[in-house]
C-alpha cells in the first residue's frame, strides 16, 4: 500500500515524498458527551487510521490533497487561511495555521497528500485523526518537540475556533495516546489517564456504521454542548462547582430541582450517570467481567437515546438487533451520534449469521445497508518512513 502512495504522491507532485506518517482513529467504548463536562470516557485507538505523505517546497505554497475526496488546495502560506467551506484540507490548514501561531512553525512551502481508511463523518474521529497526524508530521519534520499534551490541546483549539465545534477533549487524546490492545480510562478534567487491557475474552469488538454521515458543525453537537453548560450555570448559583461531572448521581438527585427546564433536567441526568456508568465500566474490564460491561453499555445507549436524544432510527434500529441477538451481550452507539456507528461485544465465530441478519434487518427498517466491521485496537501516532 506504501508504494502506491508513493507512485499517487509522485504523479501528483512530480517528487518524492520526503516522509510518511500515520495516525489512528479512534472508538469510545463508554462515555458518550462526557469530555466537555469534565468527566470519564473510555476510548481506545483503533486499526483504521490516516497516512501523511509529506514533502517540503520552496514555493511558498501549501499543497494539500487526498486520495479520498477530489477536492484539493494549493494556499500561499503565511496568509491567515480562512474557513471559506467545510471541505476536508480545513483540519489540515488550521492546524498549520496554529503551529506557525503558537510553535513559531517557519515554512517555505509544504506537499501534503492523504490517505485515509477511516469510514468518514461515522463517529470514528476521521477529523482528529487528520489533525494530530499533521500536528504529528509537521512537528516532527521540523523538529518542533511539541509534548504530546500540548499536541492534543492545540488540535482541540483548532476544532473548537477554526472548524467551529465546541468538542472536548477525547478525540485529540485516545488518538495521540493510544495503545496497542488498551483501552483508556481518562479524567477529561484533571487530564489523569490509566490504560486497561482490552481483553475481551471470547467475544470481538464490532463497529456497526449505520451510514447516515453526519457533519458535526451541522448536528445539534453545539447545542448539546450549549445545553450542558445552562445546566451547569443554574447549579452554580447554589454549589461550587466547574464541570457538571463533578457531581455525583446522589448529589444530583439533591439538587435537580433547581433545573425547571425538563429538557436541560434530562441532559443532564445523561451526564451524571453515563459518567457513573464508565467508572463502573473500569472496574468491570480490570475484572474481565464482560457480562457487566456489556450490560452498562446497553444501558449507555438507552440514556443516550431518551435523556440526550442523539441516537435516531439507524442507531436505535443497530442496538435493537442487537439486544435480541443471544450471542451479543452488550451495544451502543459511539461518538457523537446523530447517526455514524454503533459498536457491540459479539460472540467469536459468529460473524457471519450476525452480519447476515442484522443486515437484512436493517435493510428492511431503513432501506440501505449497514457495514460490519471487526475492529482491532490500535497504537497511536508514528512515523512510517
Ligand atoms: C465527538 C466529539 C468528542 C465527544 C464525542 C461525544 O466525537 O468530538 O469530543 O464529545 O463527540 O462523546
Amino acid at each position: 500500500m506504501i508504494n502506491d502512495l508513493k507512485r499517487a504522491f509522485f504523479n501528483i507532485f512530480q517528487q518524492e515524498p520526503e516522509a510518511c506518517y500515520f495516525a489512528p482513529g479512534r472508538v469510545n467504548l463508554i462515555g458518550e458527551h462526557i469530555d466537555y463536562n469534565g468527566g470519564w470516557v473510555m476510548p481506545c485507538a483503533i486499526h483504521a487510521g490516516t497516512w501523511l505523505l509529506i514533502r517540503f517546497n520552496n514555493e511558498s505554497l501549501i499543497r494539500l490533497h487526498s486520495h479520498n475526496f477530489s477536492a484539493n488546495a494549493a494556499v500561499p502560506i503565511n496568509n491567515n487561511y480562512s474557513k471559506n467551506g467545510n471541505e476536508w484540507f480545513y483540519y489540515s490548514l488550521g492546524v498549520i495555521k496554529a503551529l506557525q501561531q503558537e510553535f513559531n512553525l517557519n515554512i517555505s512551502g509544504l506537499d501534503l497528500y492523504y490517505f485515509g481508511n477511516i469510514p468518514i463523518g461515522a463517529g470514528l474521529s476521521s477529523s482528529a485523526s487528520i489533525e494530530v497526524l499533521t500536528a504529528y508530521a509537521i512537528s516532527d519534520l521540523y523538529k518542533l518537540d511539541i509534548p504530546p499534551l500540548d499536541m492534543v490541546k492545540m488540535t482541540q483549539r483548532v476544532e473548537n475556533l477554526y472548524i467551529g465545534v465546541q468538542s472536548g477533549i477525547m478525540d485529540q487524546f485516545a488518538v495521540t495516546y493510544g495503545q496497542k490492545n488498551k483501552a483508556m480510562l481518562l479524567n477529561c478534567s484533571s487530564l489523569y489517564h490509566q490504560e486497561i487491557d482490552c481483553n475481551l475474552g471470547d467475544y470481538n469488538l464490532v463497529i456497526i456504521n449505520t451510514n447516515k454521515t453526519r457533519k458535526l458543525e451541522d448536528s445539534k453537537y453545539n447545542e448539546r454542548v450549549q445545553e450542558c453548560n445552562s445546566v451547569l450555570k443554574i447549579l452554580q448559583t447554589q454549589i461550587n462547582i466547574q464541570y457538571l461531572c463533578d457531581l455525583s448521581f446522589t448529589e444530583w438527585l439533591q439538587y435537580q430541582h433547581l433545573v425547571k427546564d425538563k429538557t436541560l433536567q434530562k441532559r443532564a441526568s445523561h451526564v451524571i450517570t453515563e459518567n457513573e456508568r464508565v467508572k463502573n465500566a473500569a472496574e468491570a474490564l480490570k475484572k474481565a467481567d464482560l457480562n457487566y460491561f456489556g450490560e452498562l453499555m446497553f444501558q449507555s445507549h438507552l440514556s443516550l437515546k431518551e435523556y440526550y436524544e442523539v441516537t435516531g432510527v439507524e442507531l436505535d434500529t443497530i442496538v435493537d438487533f442487537c439486544s435480541n441477538y443471544y450471542d451479543v451481550i452488550g451495544a451502543r452507539m459511539t461518538g457523537a451520534g446523530f447517526g455514524g456507528c454503533a459498536i457491540a461485544l459479539l460472540k467469536k465465530g459468529k460473524e457471519k449469521d450476525f452480519t447476515q441478519k442484522l443486515v437484512s434487518f436493517y435493510k428492511e427498517k431503513i432501506g440501505y445497508h449497514p457495514d460490519v466491521y471487526i475492529q482491532e485496537i490500535g497504537g497511536g501516532p508514528t512515523k512510517i518512513f
